[in-house]
C-alpha cells in the first residue's frame, strides 16, 4: 500500500513514502512545504541493463535483488543467502520521532529507521536498528547509519579534510561529477585525515547557498560514501567502515547503528552555528554542555616524561598566578614511564618522582585554587610494563604473526570484558583515591593485528573497542559527576561528535604553532563546537618562528583557552601578559564558547584570517596575519556578521572610539591598519 511520512524541522520539511510493494523511497529535504503534495511514482527498469533501482532513491538501500550500486546494508543469512528484500511492516510517529520498520519478511528481520526532529533545529538525528527477529544468526556484512539523497541532477562539491599528524582538519572539496568519492578511517579510531563527515554543495560560501551535511557520531573505523550515480543523482551514506567489518547478530539479539546528525542550511556560516548549538543541546554530556570550560594549564610541552613534585608545584604556581583554573599533569607520571619505551599499562604512581604520593602535588595545586586532572592511556600497553608481563594475551594479536609496534606501544583487546573492567578500574582507583577532577584520554597508536581469539566473529572488534572505550568513559561520568573528560589521540585523531558524546572536550592537534593552529581551528570549527576544541599557548616551533606572546593567546582564544608553555623559563613580561589575556579571555569566554562564529576571513598565502563571534549583547573579532613575506597587504577590510542592524556598538581601534551602527559594521564594515605579517588584533564591540 502507498504511504506517505513526513516531518518538519525548524525550517525543513523531510518527506519517505512506500510504494505499493512497500518499497520505502526519499521523497524531498528542502524548504517547509505542504506534506499532502507528495505522492509515490511507479518504478519500471529502464531497459534490460538499468533496473528500477539502478536511479531510484530509496531510504536505505540494501543489497539484492537488482542492486548494483552501494548499499547502505548488507547481510548473510543462516542459509548462505545474501540478499536482503526489506518491505514497509509498520511506523510509530510521536512528535519528535518517526520510526519506521522494514522487515525482510522471508526471514523476519528487520531494520529499524529512526529519525528524530526538533522543531527548534534543521539538525536531524538519525541510526538505524538491525532485529534479528529470526531463530538463526545473521551476519551483518555493511551497516551504515544512513544514506542521504540529495536532490536534483547537478553535480555536488562535496568538502571532507585531508590531514595528518600535527595537520588535522585540513579542509577540502572537490566536485564529484561521476563514480564514487570515499573518505574513511580503517585506524580504529576515526584518525587525523578524514573525517566522518560530509558538506555538499554547488558553491556555496560562508554566507549563503545551500548547503546539505551531516556528522557521524562515531570514532571508530569510518565510511563516508558519495556517489554520483549515471542519471547524475548523488546519495552519501555514513557509517561504520565495512572494510574488514562484519557483525553476527545472534537469534532475539539486535544490532544497533552510530548515529548520524544530518543538516541543510543557508551558507557554512550557518551550517557550524546549527550544528555547534545542536551538540551543546542534544550530544554533548550534558553535565558540562552548558557551563563554560575552565582555562587549563597542562605539563605536557614544559617538563615531558621528567614530571615530579617538584616541578610540577613550581608550574602550578605560575600556571595560578597567570589565572589558570586546572592543572593537568601529562604523560610521565606512572610505572616505570621515563620515556616512551616503557610504563603503559601500570597505572600507579612513580614512587621515585612523586617519593610521598601524588596528594601532596594535588593538594598543593588544590591550595593554589586550581582542580587538577591527569594523563592516561587506558587502551594501550608497553611490553616492558608489569601488566603485559603479567597478561601478555591482553593485546590484539594472532599467534603467527610478531606485532608491530608504533611508539613501542601495543593496543589492548578491549574487547575483552576482564580487559576492559581492568582499564576502568585503573582509572577509578585513582579517582576514588585522590582530588582528580579532569581525565586526558590519551590514545597513540592506531589498531594493527587485530586477532581477538576471545570473538566467535574476530570482525567486530571494531565496533565492540569503540563501544568499550565510551562505556568506561561512561561509567566514569556517572560515578564521578564532577570529572571532565578529554578526549586524545595523538592531537585530534580521535576529535568526532562519538567522542563528543561521552567526552566534554578533545585535544585538537599536537601542532600548538599559532599560525599552523589556525587552518587546523578553522577545519575543526566546520562542524564541532568551538567550545571543545581545547587550545594551548605554547613555545611550539619559537626558535624556528618566533610569534608575539599575544599573537599566541589571540589564535588560542578563538577555542577553549588553555595554557602548555614553560611558564618558568617566561620573563615577567611575558607571564604579566599570559595573565592579562587570561582575565580577558575569561571576559569574553562565553561570547566564544556559546556564541555564533562567524569566519570571516580565511588566509590564503600572505593573507589573515578574520574570526568573529557574536551574541546578542556584541562580538569580539580575532584577526590574525599569517603572511610571511613583508609586502604583506597593509589594510584588511573586515565586514562583520550577526549583530543587531539596528542597534549602536562601541569599539576601540587604533586606539580610537568609535560608536558605529550594527548596519554600518556589517556592510561597511572597519579597516584594521596593519603592517606586521605576524601581527594580530582583537576587537571588541559592546552593544549600547
Ligand atoms: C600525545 C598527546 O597528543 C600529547 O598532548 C601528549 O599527551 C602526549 N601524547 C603524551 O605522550
Amino acid at each position: 500500500m502507498k504511504q506517505i511520512f513526513a516531518f518538519d524541522t525548524k525550517t525543513l520539511t523531510y518527506v519517505l513514502g512506500t510504494d505499493d510493494d512497500g518499497r520505502l523511497f526519499h521523497l524531498y529535504w528542502g524548504k517547509k512545504i505542504k506534506h499532502s503534495d507528495f505522492s509515490v511514482d511507479e518504478l519500471n527498469d529502464a531497459n534490460s541493463n538499468h533496473s528500477d533501482l539502478d536511479g531510484a532513491c530509496q531510504e536505505y538501500t540494501v543489497f539484492g535483488g537488482k542492486m548494483y550500486r552501494n548499499c547502505a546494508f548488507k547481510c548473510t543469512y543462516f542459509d548462505g543467502c545474501r540478499d536482503a528484500l526489506y518491505t514497509y511492516k509498520s511506523h510509530i510517529e510521536s512528535e519528535n520521532e518517526l520510526v519506521i520498520t522494514l522487515q525482510d519478511k522471508a526471514y523476519g528481520t528487520e531494520l529499524v529507521l529512526h529519525f528524530v526532529h526538533y522543531s527548534d533545529s534543521d539538525v536531524i538525528t538519525r541510526y538505524v536498528e538491525f532485529c534479528n527477529n529470526s531463530a538463526d544468526d545473521v551476519k551483518v556484512d555493511k551497516f551504515m547509519s544512513c544514506e542521504v539523497n540529495l536532490p536534483g541532477l547537478e553535480p555536488y562539491y562535496i568538502q571532507n579534510t585531508n590531514g595528518s599528524w600535527g595537520g588535522e582538519f585540513q579542509v577540502k572539496t572537490e566536485k564529484l561529477l561521476a563514480g564514487y568519492l570515499v573518505f574513511d578511517s580503517r585506524k580504529g579510531t576515526s584518525g587525523h585525515t578524514n573525517q566522518p563527515v560530509f558538506a555538499a554543495h554547488h558553491g556555496a560560501t560562508e554566507k549563503n547557498g545551500t548547503v546539505y551535511y551531516g556528522a557521524l557520531g562515531y570514532s571508530g573505523s569510518f565510511k563516508v560514501e558519495a556517489q554520483c550515480d549515471f542519471e547524475n543523482r548523488t546519495r552519501i551514506m555514513l557509517g561504520i567502515n565495512d572494510f574488514d567489518f562484519s557483525y553476527t547478530v545472534k537469534s532475539g539479539e539486535k544490532l544497533v547503528s552510530p548515529k548520524v546528525y544530518l543538516g541543510c542550511a543557508d551558507g557554512f556560516a550557518q551550517m557550524s552555528n546549527d550544528m555547534s548549538k545542536f551538540a551543546v543541546a542534544h550530544i554533548l554530556p550534558q553535565s558540562f554542555a552548558d557551563k563554560p570550560l575552565p582555562v587549563l594549564y597542562n605539563s605536557w610541552e614544559a617538563t615531558g616524561f621528567d614530571v615530579n613534585t617538584e616541578n610540577q608545584l613550581s608550574l602550578a604556581k605560575k600556571a595560578a598566578e597567570i589565572g589558570c583554573e586546572l592543572f593537568v599533569m601529562d604523560d610521565g607520571w606512572f610505572g616505570e614511564r621515563n620515556d616512551d619505551r616503557a610504563g603503559l599499562g601500570d597505572w600507579f604512581v612513580n614512587a621515585e618522582k612523586f617519593p610521598d604520593g601524588i596528594d601532596e602535588l594535588i593538594d598543593g595545586v588544590n591550595a593554589l585554587g586550581m582542580d587538577f586532572g591527569l594523563w592516561f592511556e587506558p587502551e594501550m600497553v608497553q611490553r616492558d610494563s608489569d601488566l603485559f608481563r603479567a597478561h601478555p594475551d591482553w593485546i590484539y594479536h594472532y599467534p603467527k604473526r610478531a606485532n608491530s609496534e608504533m611508539r613501542h606501544q601495543l593496543v589492548l583487546n578491549l574487547t575483552k570484558p576482564e580487559v576492559e573492567e581492568y582499564a576502568f578500574s585503573a582509572m577509578d582507583e585513582m579517582l576514588k583515591n585522590h582530588n582528580i577532577r579532569y581525565i586526558k584520554w590519551d590514545m597513540n597508536r592506531p589498531f594493527s593485528e587485530i586477532g581477538a581469539e576471545n570473538l566467535e566473529n574476530g570482525q567486530e572488534l571494531w565496533l565492540r573497542h569503540t563501544e568499550a572505550v565510551y562505556r568506561i568513559a561512561d561509567r566514569l561520568k556517572e560515578k564521578y559527576p564532577y570529572l571532565q573528560l578529554e578526549a586524545c589521540s595523538s592531537g585530534g585523531g580521535r576529535a568526532d561528535l562519538g567522542a563528543m558524546e561521552h567526552f566534554d572536550m578533545v585535544w585538537t592537534s599536537d601542532n600548538t604553532d599559532p599560525v599552523d593552529r589556525l587552518a587546523i581551528q578553522y577545519g575543526f570549527s566546520q562542524f564541532y563546537p568551538v567550545k571543545c576544541m581545547r587550545a594551548w599557548v605554547t613555545d611550539w616551533n619559537s626558535d624556528k618562528r618566533p610569534v608575539p606572546m599575544d599573537y599566541r593567546f589571540n589564535s588560542s582564544m578563538q577555542g577553549s583557552l588553555s595554557v602548555g608553555a614553560n611558564l618558568d623559563r617566561l620573563s615577567a613580561e611575558d607571564l604579566q601578559k599570559c595573565k592579562d589575556n587570561i582575565a580577558f579571555y575569561k571576559k569574553i569566554r562565553p561570547l566564544v564558547q556559546f556564541g555564533n562564529l562567524y569566519r570571516l576571513k580565511t588566509a590564503d598565502k600572505n593573507g589573515y584570517y578574520a574570526t568573529e563571534y557574536a551574541n546578542g549583547d556584541g562580538a569580539i573579532l580575532f584577526v590574525c596575519g599569517v603572511g610571511t613575506a613583508l609586502f604583506a597587504q597593509r589594510l584588511h577590510d573586515v565586514t562583520l556578521c550577526g549583530l543587531d542592524e539596528n542597534a549602536q556598538y562601541i569599539y576601540t581601534l587604533g586606539g580610537r572610539k568609535y560608536t558605529k551602527s550594527g548596519a554600518y559594521l556589517m556592510n561597511k564594515g572597519i579597516v584594521i591598519d596593519d603592517w606586521n605579517p605576524l601581527s594580530s588584533v582583537i576587537v571588541e564591540f559592546e552593544k549600547v
